[in-house]
């Protein structure tokens, strides 16, 4: 009997790929690559498999009517038109918290490096530049005052390693967390006004486009740090540049861009930046764990049981169990 037909519209992780690929037939990225074949192919697909940061359309999700589940490897799906996925029979599916402690141990790893200038120094050392002299002084950590933008489960995660470092708390989201003990400010330009690193942890989407913008950045200041580990979209990148190469920051550590894995190449010549390739989830460990559980989000879509973690707007149409 030949397997159900999905469709992967971006390059799967390997573990996700090897899993999906046990019980359905996969086509890879065929609506993009060869369009003939996709008109004959469309109608069988039952199910989709996206990255977080994949792009599925109204226009696509229209074309196939018997897919029944979108099933992203990632917790952020701000790509995925999930109304029209509603609209048009099919759940989706995401993996929240299995990747919260590799992001928020990589957010932690951000914060050090840009402030103890952590990647300049291992360069000056093998550079051979120590032998005529020290290297620079750069900013304490361990007692400064810590900004998180959006304390969700990531934001939430950050804050409890910040604690370990006596650092203050403060933070922005949608609406104020009664009893979590941190100072909450309504907007980010005063969170950012008040702190000396602001790490941005939301999601991405029209919801938050550039809400870091040059005003906030210049309410951050001449020694703020910004570190971004959500979506290069939060960020408005042109007013970062700027803000880092005329010191109206401190500092950046990113590792989320605008148009990813394209870094306009003006970062790479500062030596106030760090720059990461968005691979705060990605250890060995977690990069599994997500990829059993957007597994396990396929299959249970494609057999129309519950998924095991949908997204919010769809969990009151996840079938009950
Ligand atoms: P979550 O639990 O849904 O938390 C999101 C937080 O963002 C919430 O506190 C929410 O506020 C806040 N938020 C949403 N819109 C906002 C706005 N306009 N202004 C201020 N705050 C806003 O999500 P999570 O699991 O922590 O994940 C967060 C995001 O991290 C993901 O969506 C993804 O984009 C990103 N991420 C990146 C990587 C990476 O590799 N770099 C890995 C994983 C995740 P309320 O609580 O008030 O609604
Ligand atoms: C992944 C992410 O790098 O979960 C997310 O939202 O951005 C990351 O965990 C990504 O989804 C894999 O492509």
């Amino acid at each position: 009997m030949s397997k159900p037909d999905i469709l992967a519209v971006a390059k799967l992780h390997p573990f996700y790929q090897k899993h999906l690929e046990s019980v359905y037939t996969v086509h890879d990225r065929t609506h993009d690559t060869d369009p003939d074949a996709f008109a004959q192919l469309a109608p069988r697909i039952v199910g989709v498999a996206a990255n977080g940061e994949s792009r599925v359309s109204r226009e696509l999700l229209a074309r196939l009517p018997n897919a029944k589940v979108v099933s992203v490897f990632g917790v952020g799906y701000d790509g995925v038109d999930v109304a029209a996925a509603i609209e048009t029979g099919k759940l989706v599916g995401h993996t929240p918290d299995v990747l919260t402690d590799d992001v928020a141990d990589l957010a932690m790893g951000l914060v050090l490096s840009i402030g103890r200038n952590i990647p300049l120094a291992d360069g000056f050392v093998r550079q051979g530049q120590w032998a005529q002299g020290p290297f620079r002084l750069s900013k304490k950590v361990s007692g400064s005052r810590m900004g998180i933008v959006g304390l969700g489960r990531i934001g939430k995660a950050i804050a409890r390693r910040v604690e370990g470092f006596g650092m203050s708390i403060a933070y922005t989201a949608r609406s104020e967390k009664a009893g979590s003990g941190y100072r909450y400010y309504p907007s980010a330009k005063d969170l950012a006004a008040n702190v000396d690193f602001l790490v941005v942890i939301t999601p991405g989407g029209a919801g938050t486009r550039h809400l870091i913008n040059g005003e906030v950045l210049q309410a951050l200041g001449p020694k703020g740090f910004l570190i971004n580990v959500a979506r290069g979209s939060v960020v408005d990148e042109q007013a970062l540049l700027q803000a880092l190469q005329s010191g109206t920051i401190a500092g950046a550590a990113l590792d989320v861009y605008t148009n990813e894995p394209h870094v306009p190449e003006a970062f790479w010549k500062l030596e106030n930046v760090v720059l990461t390739p968005h691979m705060a989830s990605a250890t060995h460990e977690t990069r599994q764990a997500m990829a059993d559980l957007a597994f396990a989000n396929m299959q249970a879509g494609t057999k129309g049981h519950p998924l095991r973690t949908p997204v919010p707007e769809c969990a009151d149409l996840n079938p009950r169990g």
